[in-house]
């Protein structure tokens, strides 16, 4: 975005100013026009429009999916099922057997390779051609049925990349020439630089309830992390938040922005920072430093349905050419158990939560013709949230064409939902999954353990005092005295080694206990967080 003080600087069909902020001094951006929706008629170039339905979406994490059984994903407001086929291949459909309609992630993957719809088993191959429908008469005339194209299931387009699985927005004779003609928005710095120099960590997804604006909206916002992450990325009473942000590339449909991020508070070893938005789902934000390492955020937002969306993200860390991590991230290097970062994200996730799902109900009640105009911003801190929302409102049709409509749901104040993690994430999770039944296992073994530690220390103990109050008396003490002494005598060794057993078995119950939980649900309270 060309930021000409003073000066409208027109992109695309938004126009968007830049001035100077009184309080500040600073770059701050306005938008002057942003309606909401492109209104008809209006002399936009089709070329500027962004056309959601003919791009790629990374829909889920390919190692975070079961192959043994299909699943349901809303993509703008499409059911789909998405299913892993003889070939290995994962395959999109319509989640609607065309027989009568039953949704097919309620069914099965056969051995043969085929989806099989519970109602009446009726199959199809990954192309989405009917292979099987067991009640007509003769082969012949499953061979006539299953020759008519409304025997088909619908198919949209899916590719592999990057540890992802995309789906095409739309299905129809245009999707494959449409989806050959574009990429999904990969990070490159996978692609060019040697395997030697990149270290990704494991990708994390979750099922987040606001909207898939709101999610590109806060991770493009540089100021709220210090606040909202209080105590874990950040201090939010820290003296000096103020930030520069400047363009690095103008707002355009297809590429989105890029802009520059500077702290006025100094931060050592850093040499760049930037944020940039590449549509529909990617937000990369690459944190450079002087020594030629660097660490890249890529968090995707996939939108699924209005008030909701997919978040698929991960950290990569670019070493220098010597092979040196980024300076003070070597703990991320770590090896960790994938399903531990996944049920550790929620600490940082659950920052955001609450407020992001209220507020965007907030601003859904408000009457304006624009976001910019019912939020008050004087500070360039947020001159993102001003670009994404030009982009949207200018370049995006307004928001997400979501089938069914825009409608949001209340807000919701329940913990219950709002922290769960297990039907969000976990239960989903192919790697989650399997390892909470781990860790089930792991503590039914340990409280047995403990118990019986404990049991056999207390027996030990016992009986070793009674051995010792019987030898008193024998040897002539007072039965008052036999008793104390027997009190008064230290347990034998093995009473001490099965009571320390039992207290470690008791630790492991409360440490198998907490990470269970999280991946159940997480609590977090701002009020609390001091
Ligand atoms: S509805 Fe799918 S086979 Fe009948
Ligand atoms: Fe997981």
């Amino acid at each position: 975005m060309s930021t000409i003080l003073g000066r409208p600087a027109r992109l695309g069909t938004g126009t968007v100013s830049a001035r100077r902020s009184p309080q500040t001094n600073a770059t701050v951006a306005t938008v002057v026009d942003a309606p909401t929706a492109v209104p008809a008629g209006a002399p936009v170039a089709e070329a500027e429009q962004f056309v959601w339905a003919q791009n790629w979406f990374p829909v889920a994490v390919v190692e975070c999916l079961d192959p043994s059984r299909p699943h349901p994903f809303t993509l703008m407001g499409k059911d789909l099922v998405l299913w892993r086929d003889g070939a290995g291949v994962w395959r999109a459909f319509e989640d609607a057997c065309p027989h009568r309609l039953a949704p097919l992630s309620e069914g099965r993957v056969e051995k043969d390779g085929t989806l099989l719809c519970a109602y009446h088993a009726w199959r199809f191959d990954s192309s989405g051609k009917c292979a099987s429908i067991p009640q007509v008469e003769s082969k012949e005339a499953e061979g006539r049925a299953c020759g008519s194209p409304r025997s088909c299931a619908r198919v949209y387009l899916t590719q592999e990349a990057q540890g992802l699985l995309w789906v095409w927005g739309e299905s129809g004779p245009t999707a494959a020439a449409d989806s050959a003609a574009k990429g999904p928005a990969l990070v490159p710095e996978l692609e060019e630089l040697p395997a030697s120099r990149v270290q990704a960590l494991p990708w994390f997804f979750r099922d987040l309830p606001y909207s898939y604006d709101y999610f590109v909206e806060n991770v493009t916002d540089p100021a709220h992390v210090n606040v909202s992450h209080h105590n874990v990325a950040g201090n939010r009473y820290a003296p000096d938040q103020y930030f520069t942000v400047d363009p690095l590339r103008e707002v355009t449909a297809a590429g989105g922005f890029k802009y520059q991020v500077k702290s006025r508070a100094p931060v050592s070893n850093v040499s760049t920072s930037s944020t940039e938005f590449l549509p529909p789902s990617l937000v990369k934000i690459k944190v450079e430093y002087k020594d030629g390492a660097a660490l890249i955020l890529s968090l995707y937002s996939c939108p699924t349905v209005p008030g909701h969306n997919r978040h698929v993200g991960r950290q990569i860390l670019i070493k220098t050419p010597e092979g040196k991590l980024p300076p003070g991230l070597a703990f991320f290097a770590m090896p960790m158990p994938t399903w531990l970062a996944h049920a550790t994200a929620s600490v940082f996730l659950h920052q955001d939560q609450v407020f992001l799902h209220q507020q965007e109900r907030i601003v859904a009640g408000r009457n304006a013709t624009s976001h910019t105009a019912k939020y008050f911003m004087p500070a360039p801190s947020d001159n993102m949230t001003v670009a994404f929302r030009t982009w949207l409102g200018q370049h995006a049709g307004g928001g997400v064409p979501y089938a069914g409509g825009r409608t949001l749901a209340p807000i919701d104040r329940s913990k219950e939902s709002l922290f769960d993690t297990y039907h969000t994430h976990t239960a989903q999770c192919a790697v989650c999954k399997p390892a909470l039944g781990r860790l089930q296992a792991a503590r039914s073994a340990a409280l047995v353990v403990g118990v019986a530690a404990l049991a056999a220390a207390l027996l030990v103990t016992g009986v070793a005092a009674a051995a010792k109050a019987a030898a008193a008396a024998a040897a002539g003490a007072a039965a008052s005295d036999a008793a104390l002494a027997a009190l008064a005598s230290l347990p034998p060794l093995s009473a001490g080694i099965a009571a320390a057993v039992g207290l470690a078995a008791a630790a492991a119950v409360r440490v198998l206990d907490g990470l269970i939980g999280l991946m159940h649900k997480y609590e977090f309270s701002h009020a609390d967080n001091h």
